[in-house]
């Protein structure tokens, strides 16, 4: 008999401070009139990692979220649903647009989305005219990697743990247009930034175009010395496309400390903006030689908004992205990157010595940040996964059928209780004694 059940954990949740406030939060909010301005959150004199370990200061952002109570979700890694006053600007914003209709859209739309683009093209540090709202990832990177005029021959380097659908982006421009494929194998638990580098440097030789580099791979949270590559790659005269959909807001940077040429994000991931919303940074120089990959022509070759035109969107979102943006302001980049470091090193850090427990993911802190690979010697990662949910309602993702990577993701984000890790811990101690 497991020391915890579903069924306890779930009476728990109903009736603990933790469960209750969150379900009185999020109904007071859904039903409130009140102005949805970000109540700011004062995070005193404190530094960031003395910050990251202030239980008090974390519950109080942690009121901001509104979590279900049924299930411990440690898969923030798919996105992280918004606190309550982004989700509230965001609903206001639909109830508005949907009054004023055509003349919002005709009058109003224009500088709203202006508005938009300045705040998150300051939130990266980079000009508000190399900045273009997509609807996520997927979008951004497809618009550079189809855009780009690459000719048959042209070689690209990309790694083996790179995102699929970006791979298959690859692929697909390389059966249209013939370019080279070359890829690189990213060590799981690499001895240095220059080891890392290196293996990038190798693949490139004189008819390589660009390098395509994930900042914060999604299967493991390993984090890649991005500037350093790119330096390295701007030295032999070729340009890096960055994904960066797990980095952005997770990770504390702005853009230029990449000096990148092109970074793609998911805001909807560690943002916390509204779901459906993606960031495109084109170098300003670099714009006019990106097609857009819808067919705009109307727009001068150098205008980043070339690259954004989608026709009717529901804009709502951008106004809920604002009050992300500001929200995240609030907490503080270096704090909230620091904290979910610290959620990871706190369950992590007593099994890194485990005889059958092991991690895809580098240990020390300056390569991960919220998210880990965890597996057990002899345990499929699904039978692994299905036993924290069946027995510790934990919610987590099993990485299987990639060469590489084996393992479960779990991902804790930021309104994590430690006490939801410590249910990790303990349910990782049951599992690798039962299973
Ligand atoms: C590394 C990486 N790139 C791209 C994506 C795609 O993000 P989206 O679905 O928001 O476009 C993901 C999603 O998890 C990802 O992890």
């Amino acid at each position: 008999m497991l020391p915890y059940t579903p069924m306890l954990r779930r009476n728990f949740f109903k009736t603990t401070a933790i469960g209750g406030i969150a379900l009185g939060l999020s109904e007071g909010w859904l039903t409130s009139k009140a102005s949805a301005a970000v109540k700011p959150i004062d995070p005193g004199d404190k530094g960031p990692e003395a910050l990251a370990r202030d239980e008090a200061f974390w519950q109080r952002v942690r009121r901001d979220f509104a979590p279900a109570p049924d299930f411990i979700n440690l898969e923030y890694g798919y996105f992280c649903p918004a606190a309550l006053p982004t989700l509230e600007e965001e609903i206001r914003g639909g109830r508005l647009i949907n009054s004023r209709g055509s003349y919002y859209m005709r009058r109003e739309m224009q500088d709203d989305l202006e508005a938009t683009r300045n705040d998150l093209a300051k939130l990266a540090g980079v000009s508000s005219e190399e900045v273009a709202i997509t609807r996520n990832t997927t979008e951004s990177m497809n618009i550079v990697i189809s855009g780009l005029d690459l000719q048959a021959g042209d070689e690209v380097v990309y790694s083996d743990q790179d995102y699929g659908s970006m791979v298959e982006a690859l692929k697909q421009k390389s059966e249209r247009y013939g370019i080279v494929l070359k890829q690189v194998a990213v060590p799981l638990h690499p001895e240095s930034d220059e080891q890392i580098v290196d293996v990038f440097r190798r693949a490139i030789t004189p008819k390589t175009k660009l390098l395509h580099v994930t900042h914060l791979i999604n299967l493991t949270g390993h984090v890649l010395p991005v500037r350093k590559i790119c330096d390295m790659a701007h030295e032999r005269g070729v340009e890096v496309l960055v994904d960066s959909a797990h980095a952005f807001a997770h990770v504390d940077y702005q853009i230029p400390d990449l000096d990148c040429d092109y970074l793609g994000t998911s805001l909807h991931k560690w943002l916390c903006s509204p779901v459906g919303l993606g960031m495109l940074y084109v170098k300003k120089e670099k714009i006019p030689q990106v097609w857009g990959l819808m067919g705009d022509t109307h727009r001068d070759d150098g205008d980043i908004r070339k690259l954004e035109h989608l026709g009717t969107r529901p804009y709502n979102h951008h106004r809920g992205l604002r009050t992300a943006i500001r929200y995240h302001q609030s907490i503080g980049g270096a704090a909230k990157a620091a904290r979910l470091r610290y959620l990871n090193t706190y369950w992590t850090q007593g099994f890194r010595n485990h005889e059958r427990i092991y991690f895809n993911t580098p240990e020390d802190p300056a390569r991960h940040g919220a998210i880990a690979n965890v597996a057990i010697r002899g345990v499929e990662p699904e039978a692994l996964s299905a036993f924290l949910y069946d027995n510790y309602d934990i919610l987590t993702v099993p990485i299987v059928g990639h060469p590489v990577v084996k393992g479960v993701r779990v991902t804790p984000g930021v309104p994590t209780p430690l006490l939801h890790l410590d249910l990790m811990k303990e349910a990782m101690e049951q599992a690798a004694r039962k299973l």
